[in-house]
């Protein structure tokens, strides 16, 4: 039987290496391996022989097979080559050579909002400025008229870091940094990475995001204010957007307002994405305290501004109906995938 399957191996590289096209060779390679080849034919008869003998011709007729099966292959990519040679030399594209393709990212929500804002913005004008995250005590409170006592600190629960660094609690000192560099006229958003130490939960999170606006000329009024919000929550959210300002308080903004939106679902009827009131709270904003400019050098009686501090968080879950803020940071793909830009 030894003999036997040798005598196949040698018969089964000769056919093979004659196979002269992929038909042929699927014959051969039917006749050889196939469920009625040769080599099981073979391999039924090792019924009549003793245990020992079995095992030794099943390993032999096993090698054979793999080799067999090399041969094929060889083959078959010869076969391949001289078809895409011969192809190549007709004059006619290769179009069987693969390219790689890459699986396509996405865009986090949280993204694909701050691109959309920053888009706004610079429609109207605006410039992009950043600052950073482990802010000086100065920025973050003091130029903002946050003086160390002042119980308005008590609701920024803030990472220190040392005695006068901490983990910035807003993009507000933004606005003074910028403002000590450059003079007036200045119209400008900062998107950024803010940081509280908030217990986590549906709609907390000690990490998260915003965009701070500020605009400084000479006679800037509250209705250049309300005009702006007005046109980038139409542009946002649709046209027949409505906002409110309703009366708020910031240290560093006099008079400060709460923003809302007119619920862009239903149309201000009431939803779960405004929970039933028709509006929904994105921002903080006001007119620029006059002990703001003073801190940064600026003129108060010449200059006036407005400012504002969007949570993008926030305008990311009511505009994508996300509703528990941890889905931004989990990288969890189910989400990830339905954001295409
Ligand atoms: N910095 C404020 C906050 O984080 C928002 C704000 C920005 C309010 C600018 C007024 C003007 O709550």
């Amino acid at each position: 039987m030894k003999g036997e399957l040798e005598r196949i191996l040698k018969e089964a590289k000769n056919d093979i290496s004659a196979s002269k096209d992929t038909k042929t060779l699927e014959e051969q390679r039917i006749k050889y391996l196939g469920k009625k080849g040769v080599l099981k034919s073979i391999l039924s008869k090792l019924g009549g022989l003793s245990e020992n003998e079995r095992k030794e011709i099943g390993k032999h007729a096993n090698e054979v097979k793999t080799q067999i099966e090399g041969f094929i292959q060889t083959a078959s990519d010869t076969l391949e080559a001289v078809a895409r040679e011969s192809r190549l030399k007709s004059g006619i594209a290769d179009l069987s050579v693969g390219t790689k393709t890459y699986p396509l990212g996405f865009y986090n929500p949280l993204t694909i909002v701050r691109d959309r804002m920053v888009a706004i913005f610079k429609s109207m004008g605006y410039s992009v400025e950043e600052g950073p995250e482990l802010e000086e005590e100065f920025y973050n409170f003091e130029a903002l008229n946050i003086p160390a006592q002042h119980p308005a600190r008590d609701d920024h629960d803030s990472f220190y870091v040392s005695e006068n660094e901490l983990l910035r609690t807003h993009t507000s000192p933004v606005q003074a940094r910028v403002m000590k560099k450059r003079q007036p006229p200045l119209a400008i958003v900062v998107p950024g990475r803010c940081f509280r130490r908030d217990a986590v939960d549906a709609t907390h999170s000690h990490t998260f995001h915003q965009m701070e606006g500020l605009v400084v000329d000479t006679d800037v009024t509250f209705a250049d204010l309300k005009g702006t919000l007005s046109l980038w929550a139409r542009m946002m959210f649709g046209e027949n957007t409505r906002i409110r300002l309703r009366p708020d308080f910031f240290p560093f903004t006099e008079p400060s307002a709460e923003l809302a939106v007119s619920c862009w679902v239903c149309g201000g009827k009431g939803c779960n994405v405004c929970k039933g009131t028709g509006w929904v709270e994105l921002a903080g904003c006001g007119m620029v305290d006059p002990e703001v400019f003073k801190a940064v050098g600026y003129d108060a009686d010449k200059y006036s501004g407005f400012a504002f501090g969007m949570g993008l968080e926030r305008i990311a879950m009511a505009l994508f109906g996300i509703n528990d803020i941890r889905e931004f940071y989990e990288n969890d793909l189910r989400l990830l995938e339905q954001f295409v830009k």
